[in-house]
């Protein structure tokens, strides 16, 4: 139950992320509720936020609405505003038009528009005045992500004592594309006025130093930065993870195992393929879907016995590169399942939709092969998800050398998204691998995934932040 009375007004640990850690749900007796999010990062925090008073700050979800902070399930909450302009300019535009497509290898076209970047200025500028209000004296401070990339200096500025925390969770682009950015200087500065930034592979901190010291000249050695006033900062890789257990235990719980085997039957084939992502340019689904086009055509795959069931979830709607790419997708599914399909039995199965946690936790079960093609992807999380799923011991991964998951997950079947006979083939291969081959591959995803969980993450961060759990 969320309560307003209880909120601290100081808090230890602060974590600033775009969203709260939230989300608005209607309770059995039709009032308007808060529910923990699922996703890892707060599975992750929650012990610490409740050992430390922690505050999360964070936008609620919804435009022109001010909420007071509020205390929810241990964690105190304080919701940031943003209007329904700075939804379109700072949310919708210059983070999810400008530096996603820019961080993910140039996709799709960034569009730079000075308004974007008022707002996204304006917007980060409010971010860190929440969490500097919130922040006791000498607390530790952990913003998350592309979307508040100024706030680490932001907050140094205001509050020299904090110890600040950084991590990107989608790539950090080479200094070709970075340079692109009009604000290049700026966002630079923004990181680096964190103590710790940290990055989902070497790669992304290599190249977010190298334009330290390139673009802003500061001198830089052994993964630290040193700024004008002589003060140092560090940069390195943590890649993140899931609550691997956590998934094992909801795989492994009756009713999941019921659910997957319902699925099986409602699939009624004989090789389940399966993609789940959300309906986003980066994941590399218009190849995908071609590929498997392909194999249905060529009868390499055989639609009687062979189904590939691609969750698709609903992300950034008003975003036009969004509304393009659905549109691109459901054409080319309709034509695939149109030309290949008989009446009952459709070789794609694709659903656009969102679902809870545990029918997740079915489908990685009931999935023969799990197929992850980003074109880039600063992780990619389905991917241990599936691993962590699959307690049997069998099953395949397909996976793109483009998520930052492939550094970690190198006995999946490895591919090159771009390369649709590469991928089709490793489609096919891991389809008819050797059961001894796919148990092999999997004992060494599952020692990883098992090894390196969403706590060993949180842990690792905090502890060369200079954080004591
Ligand atoms: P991204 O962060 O780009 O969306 P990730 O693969 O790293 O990609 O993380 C996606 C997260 O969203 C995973 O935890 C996954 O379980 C969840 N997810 C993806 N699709 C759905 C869906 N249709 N319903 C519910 N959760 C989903
Ligand atoms: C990626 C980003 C997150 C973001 C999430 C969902 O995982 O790294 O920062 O929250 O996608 O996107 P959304 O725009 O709905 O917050």
């Amino acid at each position: 139950k969320s309560e307003s009375r209880q909120h601290n007004p100081k808090a230890a640990f602060v974590v600033i992320a775009n969203r709260l850690a939230v989300e608005r749900i209607t309770d059995d007796d039709g009032e308007p509720a808060w529910r923990t999010s699922p996703g890892g990062l707060v599975t992750a925090l929650e012990p610490i936020m409740k050992s430390k008073e922690g505050a999360w700050v964070g936008w609620h979800g919804a435009p022109d609405e001010t909420l007071e902070p509020f205390h929810h399930d241990g964690i105190d909450m304080v919701p940031v505003p943003l209007s329904a302009e700075e939804v379109e300019e700072f949310y919708e535009g210059m983070s999810n038009a400008t530096l996603w497509p820019l961080y993910h290898d140039s996709v799709a076209f960034p569009e730079f528009h000075r308004e974007w970047w008022d707002a996204y200025v304006a917007v980060n500028r409010r971010f860190a005045d929440a969490a500097a209000e919130v922040a006791e004296e000498g607390g530790v401070v952990w913003v998350q992500d592309y979307q508040l990339q100024l706030v680490p200096q932001m907050l140094r500025e205001q509050r020299p004592d904090l110890k600040i925390g950084f991590f990107l969770h989608i790539p950090f682009p080479p200094q070709e594309l970075f340079q692109q950015l009009p604000w290049r200087r700026e966002v630079l500065q923004g990181l680096a006025g964190a103590d710790l930034v940290g990055f989902q592979v070497p790669g992304g901190a290599a190249n977010f130093l190298r334009l330290v010291k390139d673009r802003l000249g500061y001198e830089t050695r052994r993964g630290e930065f040193v700024r004008p006033d002589g003060t140092k900062g560090r940069a390195g890789a943590y890649p993140i993870s899931i609550d691997s257990q956590g998934f094992q235990d909801l795989a492994n719980d009756p009713a999941t195992i019921a659910r997957a085997q319902e699925i099986r039957d409602d699939l009624d084939a004989e090789i389940v393929f399966l993609g789940v992502d959300r309906l986003d340019y980066t994941k590399g689904l218009r190849q995908r879907i071609r590929a498997f086009g392909e194999l249905f055509t060529s009868g390499e795959l055989d639609p009687e016995k062979a189904v590939f069931l691609q969750i698709a979830t609903p992300s950034r709607e008003r975003v036009e590169e969004y509304k393009r790419l659905r549109d691109d997708i459901e054409l080319l599914v309709g034509r695939i399942n149109g030309d290949m399909g008989r009446i009952g039995r459709s070789p794609i199965n694709y659903l656009h939709s969102g679902y809870p946690r545990q029918e997740m936790a079915a489908l990685y079960r009931a999935a023969d092969v799990m197929v992850v093609t980003p074109l880039r992807d600063g992780m990619n999380l389905v991917a241990k998800e599936y691993v962590a799923c699959r307690g049997s011991g069998d099953g395949a991964l397909v996976l793109s050398e483009f998520a930052g998951a492939a550094r970690e997950l190198k006995q999946a079947w490895l591919v090159n998204p771009y390369d649709i006979n590469g991928m089709k083939q490793a489609i096919v291969d891991a389809g008819s691998a050797p059961a001894a081959d796919k148990r092999r591959r999997m004992r060494a995803l599952r020692k990883q995934v098992f090894t390196h969980d969403i706590d060993h993450w949180a842990e690792t961060f905090l502890k060369d932040l200079g954080l004591e759990a």
